[in-house]
């Protein structure tokens, strides 16, 4: 697929970077030679160039000096196109964002719009009529009780906030020790130094070590591999949920900041909990007065069947974190909603929160948000998963009867499935073993079979699937589909 450009914008480019040329290797040449020459550019100019100088996120690069980069050049509905010209059902909604499916063209128009209004003004002392807009809308939509919006370009800046608001809120409160935060195992928070420690994947921090200190950590709702002494999903809720009070005695009342909680908690595989879990999990929070922080990156915006993660399991957050489905993907934006008591010691004297972003709040994508959610309310969007989310599990539990599907578990539009080498002792599979099916095979297997989604071992061994809002029965036939192909594949290897 040669996909050719606009010549005359292209040697304008060619022009200002020509200086730059004469210490450009090989790759760049050619790739801005063709862009100069307005001569088709395709997969080859891009996969040699892309090898040679990107640096992809989470990615090895090893790879690459042997097989080529996925690249894809098109979003449609819940399509992708790469630039082999394959095409991918996008189970994964780009990465949890494109709830909308891609390419809106009201998404478009409204960002278009903004910027011959006005394309840029920070949230640093000014506000502009998007923000003040969204803002409404927003408070509008989300859990009783939240009054004020924060801006963040996305989830790590959003948990970044959560946790630094939390530890100014207790100084100006008068308990200047109330710092720690406590988060599940197996969570995921994000990147930077203060997201990475609250995050619950010790590999993942490793590296990082030392990260920030005062982080630590309870564990998650792993139902599924829970022990036989529990009775039922409440119980074991209970007991999950008492881990809680249990850490914060040991590390004292007085120095706890802030509980961090996914909804559906997506490393390890969609883990959910039962109503019992939050119930407690409030009453211990409102006990020690610490903060229930919901981060609801993934599942905000209709992934779990209602606006909110929040609100279809009545968790009762005191600060939400929310990103990614905000624009359906196609601008970058996070939003922290807040009680009102938590911005109250802030609109005193000279008292400010000395923290933000350039880009949050951008007007762009403010206004890309708005038309958003306007799509999602026409559309019925969130009915629309609350409607489906039963066809949904019931389509991907017809794979029980392969021999490598363990646990099918999730909500709404957010399953996981997880993989085992024997369904009845659910035994896991080991490090090596998951290392040589999920990077060795399914990766590969379940893209050029046409499905992206993602297969992932952060925890135990899952496939996960998330796709737009807008997906239907149809689009839960396919995916089977594929799924079943590529396990029964992926049985055979893992026996071979
Ligand atoms: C629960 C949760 N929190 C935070 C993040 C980090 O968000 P971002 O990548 O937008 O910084 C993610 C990303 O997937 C997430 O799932």
């Amino acid at each position: 697929m040669a996909i050719s450009q606009d010549s005359s914008k292209t040697s304008i480019l060619s022009k200002l970077l020509s200086p730059l040329r004469k210490k450009s290797s090989a790759s760049e040449l050619e790739l801005l030679g063709a862009m100069d020459s307005g001569q088709p550019i395709g997969d080859k100019e891009w996969q040699k160039s892309g090898k040679e100088h990107s640096w992809l996120h989470f990615t090895r690069h090893s790879p690459f000096n042997t097989s080529d980069m996925r690249i894809i050049v098109r979003g449609e509905g819940h399509y992708l196109y790469d630039s082999k010209g394959n095409r991918l059902i996008d189970a994964l909604s780009g990465l949890y964002t494109c709830n909308a499916g891609h390419a809106r063209q009201e998404l478009a128009d409204a960002a278009q719009k903004q910027m011959m209004e006005l394309d840029f003004m920070p949230l640093w002392s000014f506000n502009h009529p998007r923000a003040i807009e969204l803002t409404e809308k927003l408070l509008s939509i989300g859990p009783e009780g939240m009054t004020r919006i924060f801006f963040t370009t996305g989830g790590t800046e959003g948990v970044e906030t959560a946790w630094k608001l939390a530890k100014q809120y207790y100084k100006l409160m008068g308990k200047p020790m109330k710092h720690k935060v406590i988060s599940r195992m197996t969570s995921y928070h994000g990147t930077s130094h203060g997201a990475l420690s609250i995050t619950g994947l010790p590999n993942f921090k490793q590296v990082f070590e030392p990260l920030v200190p005062s982080a630590f950590r309870v564990p998650s709702n792993n139902y599924y591999r829970a022990p036989e002494e529990f009775k039922s999903e409440e119980e074991f809720g209970i007991w999950c949920a008492n881990r809680l009070e249990e850490a914060i005695l040991f590390e004292g009342p007085d120095t706890v900041a802030a509980f961090f909680i996914e909804p559906i908690q997506n490393a390890g595989g969609c883990f959910t909990a039962p109503p019992s879990y939050y119930k407690r999990v409030r009453e211990i929070c409102t006990k020690y007065d610490v903060v229930l922080v919901a981060d609801e990156t993934i599942t905000g915006y209709g992934r779990s069947g209602e606006w909110f993660g929040s609100i279809r399991y009545d968790i009762q957050p005191d600060m939400m974190i929310t990103a990614k489905a905000i624009t359906s993907g196609a601008q970058p934006l996070g939003a922290l909603f807040l009680k009102e008591k938590y911005f109250e010691p802030f609109n005193q004297g000279m008292t400010t929160f000395s923290h933000g972003y350039t880009f949050a709040g951008h007007p762009v994508a403010c206004a890309v948000a708005l038309a958003n959610l306007q799509i999602f309310e026409r559309e019925g969007l969130v009915d629309n998963v609350r409607t489906n989310s039963p066809v949904f599990r019931k389509t991907l539990e017809k794979l029980y009867d392969l021999p490598i599907v363990g646990d099918v578990r999730g909500d709404g539009y957010f399953f996981a499935i997880e993989l085992v080498k024997d369904q009845k002792t659910k035994q896991q599979l080991t490090r090596e073993e998951s290392e040589k099916l999920l990077r060795g095979f399914l990766n590969n297997a379940l893209l050029d079979a046409g499905l992206y989604c993602r297969a992932d071992d952060r925890g135990d061994s899952v496939v996960q699937l998330a796709p737009p809002l807008t997906a239907g029965p149809k689009e839960f036939d396919e995916i089977e589909a594929i799924l079943r192909k590529v396990l029964t594949e992926a049985w055979k290897k893992l026996n071979a």
